[in-house]
């Protein structure tokens, strides 16, 4: 977890600092820091809470020096305060560092550290790296660095300054990091967007490497001090693209992109006139009896869909876990397997580890991913990538449609090469398919947007939900609740609609909202049934019903319709609606929508 960012060059680094933390806060906000040295000094600012609280310090009394660090926190080891805040120093203030991951042995490191007389400020695992590096010390940073990183077990990106040299040495291990080069000036950073405002060239940190950056460029070597060539890429994302685009949050922003991002997932792919579904993977889709789906989050929610569509359509037998259970089951992978990681940052740790996992039993690994050049898509040997661009707010919304509009092509695309579709229901499903982006755009008209705000604020005091639905919509339920849990705070529980009587019953009473997605299907008969089974116990239904359905609309107090479509591609409409209902809940209390407590956009930590 955590952002950090580094710059050495011209400009005033302070505000570069700021300008990158401020793309990087959705990995964590729990505190921020920066410090900038000006060739004789290094000055550190650090506090806790969100970025504005460091800026409006730094604005009253700025730091000046053309190179420097910084970093915004996600709280692993010590509590959220002022003294945790990265940038840590060794006692003197010569050595400054930032961290985003974990140092697994620190306790070990700092207890042998303590014996020698160090003195630690911080309850971080961080500061024990800084300590390492003053210890080995001997005018040569590259080299302290190196031989502190010897000592240390974890996950890293580390960047690492000190006040005689100017110069920036950065390590990775796990956590990621990249290098922005300018004409003059080098940047590093956690993520793509916190550079793009200063240079398109990246190279992608990989595991082992260490950079050091001065007024003359870059080297990378490995933990050995042996140089290493890795390639500049040109990274095409529009800086504008990451930015709010004239709306209120970039959660409202990133619902509204959903027919875009959907047509970008979808092109080039579907090929309407064929009738048929082309990906670009080298996968051979005969070579696995068997999937396995990993993920965390609302990735794991896309894949639950993921495992409907691919068992449905292509009939292969797939396995769903979230990845901090799979790594450690021991699952029975073997060379017949395909294991497929769903993940909007490409990053998140125990997918990753998930992945390291069934490679080891031998399975063919297939990433379904945003980023562009994040771990998984350069460990795994495929990726299928979602295209939804860049999503900031820390509630995924772009990133789960398109996944599941992933999943859709890759299930359409193993049932047309395994042969266990025909023809036309290829073509069929291509059509329905090519119909997706279209159907999202009207399930965003201004009165359907309306009608779901009403709903929001009806029900915005409720101590609890329910959301139910069943089949290839029993995730819309989950993902539902999990949205409106993210960012309104309120307790919500999904289940699958049939399971209802056999415990969530017992929470039904007039208090109770319960939310049941009963758009077309061959189970709606069934989910009504469920529907009569609340309102036969006082609860309040709120349905969720395909544009025409006026005879079960009777069933509801209150009822939100979607447009009309094919039952497989339902659940990426129905999406939107659960979406808009967390969002405007959460904006009626008065939530911080796009950053809400407690959490972080790409966990790079167990
Ligand atoms: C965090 C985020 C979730 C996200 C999950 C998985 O918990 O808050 O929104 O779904 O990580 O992230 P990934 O990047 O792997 O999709």
């Amino acid at each position: 977890m955590c952002g950090i960012v580094g710059y050495i060059g011209p400009r005033d680094a302070q505000e570069v600092l700021l300008s990158g933390l401020s793309k990087l806060e959705y990995r964590g906000y729990d505190s921020a820091g920066i410090a900038v040295g000006d060739g004789q000094q290094i000055a550190v600012r650090k506090k806790a809470g969100k970025l504005a609280n460091l800026a409006a310090d730094l604005e009253a009394e700025p730091l000046n020096g053309s190179f420097g660090i910084g970093h915004t926190r996600w709280a692993t080891h010590g509590v959220p305060n002022d003294v945790n805040s990265h940038p840590h120093t060794t006692e003197n203030g010569d050595i400054v560092l930032v961290h985003n991951g974990i140092i697994e042995n620190y306790l070990e490191l700092k207890a042998g550290l303590l014996q020698r007389g160090h003195v630690f400020k911080s309850d971080t695992d961080s500061e024990v790296v800084a300590h390492l590096i003053e210890e080995t010390y001997q005018g040569d940073l590259e080299k302290a660095v190196r031989d502190a990183l010897h000592q240390v077990r974890g996950a890293y990106a580390l960047v690492v300054t000190h006040k005689d040299h100017r110069q920036i040495v950065a390590a990775r291990t796990v956590s990621p990091l990249v290098m922005g080069v300018g004409e003059g000036e080098m940047f590093l950073a956690s993520d793509v967007p916190a550079l793009l405002a200063y240079t398109r060239q990246m190279v992608f940190i990989q595991d082992g490497d260490m950079v050091i950056l001065d007024d003359d460029g870059y080297r990378i070597t490995d933990m050995q001090g042996q140089p290493v060539q890795r390639e500049a890429e040109t990274i095409e994302w529009d800086a504008e693209a990451a930015e709010k685009g004239g709306y209120d949050t970039y959660m409202l922003k990133e619902i509204f992109e959903q027919p875009q991002a959907l047509s970008n997932t979808l092109l080039g792919r579907l090929k309407g006139e064929e009738g048929r579904v082309e990906l670009d993977i080298s996968l051979d889709p005969t070579s696995f009896d068997r999937i396995h789906i990993v993920a965390c989050g609302t990735a794991y929610y896309a894949g639950m869909v993921g495992k409907y569509l691919l068992e449905q359509l292509a009939r292969v037998p797939v396995e769903l876990d979230v990845a901090s259970e799979y790594r450690y089951r021991q699952p029975l992978v073997t060379d017949k397997t395909l294991a497929i990681a769903v993940s909007q940052s490409g990053e998140t740790i125990d997918t990753l580890e998930g992945m390291r996992e069934a490679k080891a039993g031998g399975a063919r690994t297939l990433g379904i991913i945003n980023a562009k050049g994040s771990s998984m898509t350069r460990e795994l040997d495929d990726t299928l990538y979602i295209h939804a661009g860049p999503e900031i707010g820390v509630a995924s919304t772009k990133a789960y449609t398109s996944m599941v509009g992933a999943f859709l092509l890759l299930a359409v695309w193993l049932g047309q090469q395994r042969g266990t579709l025909s023809r036309d229901e290829v073509a069929r499903l291509v059509q329905s398919a090519h119909d997706l982006p279209q159907l999202v755009a009207e399930t965003l008209s201004d009165e359907r947007l309306a009608r779901v705000q009403e709903v929001a604020q009806k029900y915005h005091q409720a101590r609890d939900y329910l959301f139910l639905g069943r089949g290839v919509n029993n995730p819309t339920a989950y993902e539902g609740a999990l949205k409106l849990k993210e960012i309104s705070y309120i307790h919500a529980e999904a289940y699958a609609a049939g399971e209802m009587k056999h415990g969530p019953i017992a929470l039904i009473d007039e208090h109770l909202p319960v939310v049941v997605v009963a758009t077309e299907s061959r189970l709606l008969e069934k989910t009504i049934s469920n529907v009569q089974e609340v309102r036969a116990r006082g609860g309040r239904v709120i349905l969720l019903l395909s544009d025409g359905d006026t005879d079960n609309a009777q069933h509801a107090e209150d009822v939100l319709y979607v447009p009309r479509c094919d039952e497989l591609i339902s659940p990426i409409v129905n999406a939107v609606p659960m979406q808009l209902l967390a969002y405007y809940t959460a904006s009626t209390l008065g939530k911080d929508v796009d950053k809400p407590r407690n959490l972080a956009k790409s966990v790079t930590v167990e």
